[in-house]
């Protein structure tokens, strides 16, 4: 007799993830054999930089590496860790007390809030905000998610003043994704003084760290006191995101509760890839900055956003040029959906901003196609309705 399994009550709470909803659309316009052109996921389209492919494959190859890493991490990539945030941030980070190696960032985004937050709780969600944040950050730890909005008078910088002041935890994150925000020192250490004062545990995103334009260089929350924990990833960065591959840096109390978590859970990245990562930081000249292949990729990036702004600009879309992500957030001056619809319609893939828990008329575009594929796109959203 044939069973069915209800799913638990927390995961049904769960929304469905957004691009799965959106690919079930684009699939359904692919089946009539228009070529979609997908601006939707972030997930970089460039190559990851051979060298780190390459101490993939060697380290691979070494029998050691071929089994369990320990939880928090294996010890050399922890210290090339520490050496980049001295290097970058010019940042003393203790590689046994402050560092945590995970399985990309959204992992350890999730295991904070399991590690930290009791039933009841509350949890502070930038809105609009990468969705992990209140969706099983929040509903798999029976926690109460406050969403707050960022506002685009204030540069889409969340306002402290607009926070509840119980929270158990504080999600952050700059360069923001969906907005291209970008975020200084001065304005991460008024946020960490204020969640000192409340006792608020600050989780800092920082997976775009190394994604800005224009002379822009973001900061780590490190920068602005010790009080938080920053969740970094290889993924952006050096086009990793299959790779799986984040580390948490922070106050020791936190990086202790998201180790002890994660050894119950996953006991730790493959060794092989923790050693591409290595290689990977060793992608920093000694000012800290990005130096060939890595670099040339964020430049190419840079390049993209620019185009797809100018382009809706021309169109007539208000767009401002985003110093980080390669998001471009716009407003359509309609309901989101209803575009995001039309824009498939026209073989185009958006992504609506209320996926985001954004409010109505706000759409995201990826910067993850090349430019000539980009023209193609701007000129099908300039076509008008048949
Ligand atoms: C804001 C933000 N944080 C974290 C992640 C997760 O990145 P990963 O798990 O690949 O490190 C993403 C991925 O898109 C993101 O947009």
């Amino acid at each position: 007799m044939p069973v069915s399994y209800k799913q638990a009550e927390r995961l049904q709470k769960l929304p469905p993830y957004l691009f799965v909803r959106l690919e079930k659309l684009a699939a359904a316009k692919r089946a009539e054999g228009v070529k979609m052109i997908d601006f939707g996921i972030g997930d970089p389209d460039l190559p990851c930089p051979g060298e780190i492919v390459r101490a993939m494959k060697k380290a691979a190859d070494v029998n050691e590496n071929q089994k369990y890493s320990s939880s928090q991490g294996e010890k050399d990539l922890r210290e090339a860790i520490a050496e980049y945030y001295k290097k970058r941030f010019n940042a003393k980070i203790d590689p046994d007390a402050n560092v945590c190696v995970t399985i990309g960032s959204k992992e350890a985004i999730f295991n904070i809030a399991q590690a930290f937050v009791n039933d009841g709780e509350t949890i502070i969600a930038p809105a609009p905000g990468y969705p992990v944040y209140s969706g099983a950050a929040s509903i798999f730890n029976n926690a109460v998610c406050e969403k707050v909005a960022l506002k685009h008078e204030n540069n889409w910088l969340l306002d402290v003043d607009d926070c509840p002041e119980h929270a158990r935890m504080m999600y952050l994150n700059y360069p923001n994704n969906p907005t291209g925000a970008v975020a200084d020192v001065d304005y991460l250490k008024k946020v960490m003084k204020w969640a000192g004062r409340n006792k608020t545990i600050l989780a800092y995103d920082n997976a775009y760290c190394e994604m800005t334009f224009d002379g822009f260089r973001a900061p780590s929350v490190m920068q602005a006191g010790k009080n938080a924990i920053e969740f970094m990833s290889m993924s952006k960065t050096f086009c990793m995101t299959g790779f799986r591959l984040g580390f948490a840096v922070g106050h020791e109390n936190l990086v202790a509760g998201l180790t002890k978590c994660k050894g119950q859970i996953d006991s730790g990245a493959p060794i092989f890839i923790q050693k591409a990562a290595i290689a990977a930081l060793q992608m920093y000249n000694d000012k800290g900055e990005l130096k060939d292949a890595a670099r040339k990729n964020i430049e190419e990036y840079g390049e993209r956003r620019k185009v797809i702004v100018e382009g809706l600009r021309d169109l007539g879309y208000e767009c401002d040029m985003p110093k980080g992500t390669f998001y471009v957030w716009f407003n359509c001056g309609r309901n989101s959906g209803d575009f995001t619809k039309d824009m498939i319609d026209k073989g185009v893939i958006v992504t609506p901003g209320t996926g985001f828990g954004s409010e109505e008329g706000y759409i995201r575009m990826a910067a993850t196609k090349p430019i000539d594929q980009i023209e193609i796109a701007l000129k099908r959203m300039g076509k008008k309705n048949d």
